[in-house]
């Protein structure tokens, strides 16, 4: 970790607050001219450069990026990280493509070799696309846990993950025991929850492959560390919002299920939720408990359209998830693209400052994490990205004819991917470079 102050000057842009709840103005600080001073890993300060550069030693490295726009990284709340290998995979919808795609692929990460070598092409894939912080499922084998977070702790990221738990309805060669989930989920608990800035999430895959003695356990893991995060997936798809009515008929609905275990609380989070009613988002809420949006993989899973301004009523915490495998791409960026065209769909608009909250401070609040990361004000670790206004000769023509930062920001997220991010910092060091 680099232990000098170093400052960075460029445009600078970051959430303060959910636009829904103070209005559009209020959400958000920009400075044109803006100065970020990092020291030992942290911003030690944020404002005008013609403001703080007086303030600071006369020596202080300064690195200056023009036509550039420095934002807090972005946080990515659900990801597979055994999917990578299968993102794109053709013609199902959510129940057939776990069995035709999603389980023989995850079946190779028992292996040590392989789940290094995707851990290592994952984390660069994440840090390429400007995300600093996931919410990480790994397969059903401990070992992908470990492989991910040795190539997370090399580099000093802020990163949350899980070994699936998954005791039926799923192949024998894919399958642990209520038993074995526990003892060894325990032992990775051990291990990584709490190292550096790892931690770990308690991760039953989905009502559906869980026994009830396994979602039992998986409640009880919850009770015996602090500051646990639990995952999994709630109401993505028609058939397995009915396939769960027939496995668990005594439950009032899907969220019920969770709920009797005792998985919702402030530091769990549901990807999906897109056919969540107003009883279960309210229930959410009133649990604390948070939704990762992942629009990019309920359109290419057919799943159906996140009802957003439902979850805003209710004060609901949300953040943004890719899904790769199921998502179809790592970037943030062309996450939100497609979160405006949900919207969109049902009347209804995605300013881009709302997205720009969704994709940093609002991932932060659903991870309870907003006091390390998620915006640049002092105190917080040093996880940041410099966008590049000439990624491509189209974005650098576009932005030409942007009037404002509104304009701009909204371009950027339609138009920019991974060629966007020109670099990536972590606790204040490079990890990324384009
Ligand atoms: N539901 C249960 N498992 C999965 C998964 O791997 N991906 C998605 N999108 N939904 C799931
Ligand atoms: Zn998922």
């Amino acid at each position: 970790m680099p232990l000098t102050r170093k400052a960075y000057r460029a445009a600078i842009l970051h959430s303060i607050a959910d636009p829904a709840e103070v209005g559009i103005e209020a959400s958000y600080e920009y400075f044109e001219d803006g100065l970020l001073v990092v020291d030992g890993g942290k911003i030690s300060a944020l404002g005008h450069a013609s403001e703080l550069l007086p303030t600071l030693p006369a020596d202080i490295e300064i690195e200056h990026y023009q036509d550039a726009l420095i934002t807090p990284g972005f946080i990515d709340t659900h990801i597979h990280f055994p999917q990578t290998g299968m993102v794109g995979a053709y013609g199902e919808q959510l129940l057939d493509w776990l069995n035709t795609y999603t389980f023989p692929c995850e079946s190779q990460f028992g292996d040590k070799a392989h789940a290094d070598e995707v851990a290592d092409i994952f984390v660069k894939e994440l840090l390429r696309n400007g995300t600093t912080t996931a919410l990480v499922f790994g397969s059903v084998h401990p070992q992908s846990v470990n492989s991910l977070f040795e190539a997370a702790e090399k580099l000093d990221l802020r990163m949350i993950a899980g070994k699936v738990m998954m005791d039926r309805n799923a192949p024998d060669y894919l399958t642990d025991t209520a038993e074995s989930s526990y003892v060894e989920s325990k032992a990775l608990i051990e291990r990584w929850h709490g190292k550096g800035r790892l931690h770990y999430a308690v991760t039953p895959r989905f009502a559906p492959t869980s026994t009830p003695e396994q979602l039992t356990l998986a409640g009880q893991l919850l009770t015996e560390y602090t500051d646990l995060y639990m995952q999994t997936h709630i109401s993505e798809n028609l058939k397995e919002i009915e396939w769960v009515k027939e496995l668990f008929p005594e439950r009032k609905g899907y969220l019920d299920v969770y709920d009797h275990y005792k998985l919702l609380g402030e530091r769990s989070v549901f990807a999906h939720g897109v056919h969540l009613c107003d009883d279960e988002c309210a229930r959410l809420a009133e649990t604390g408990s948070a939704i990762s949006f992942c629009p990019t993989s309920n359109f290419f899973l057919g799943s159906g359209l996140f009802n957003l301004p439902m979850a805003e009523k209710h004060k609901l915490n949300v953040g943004l998830g890719t899904d790769v495998g199921g998502g179809t791409s790592f970037s943030l960026l062309q996450t939100l693209n497609e979160a405006y065209k949900v919207m969109q769909l049902q009347g209804a608009r995605l300013s881009p400052f709302k997205s720009l909250y969704l994709a940093t401070l609002g991932g932060a609040r659903a991870l309870r994490l907003e006091d390390k990361i998620g915006n640049l004000q002092p105190g917080s670790d040093a996880d940041f990205l410099v966008l590049d206004y000439n990624a491509t000769p189209l974005l650098s023509y576009r932005l030409k004819q942007a009037n404002n930062i509104a304009e701009t920001l909204f371009v950027l997220m339609t138009l920019g991917d991974d060629r966007t991010v020109q670099q990536t910092y972590a606790a204040g060091a490079l990890v990324h470079q384009r």
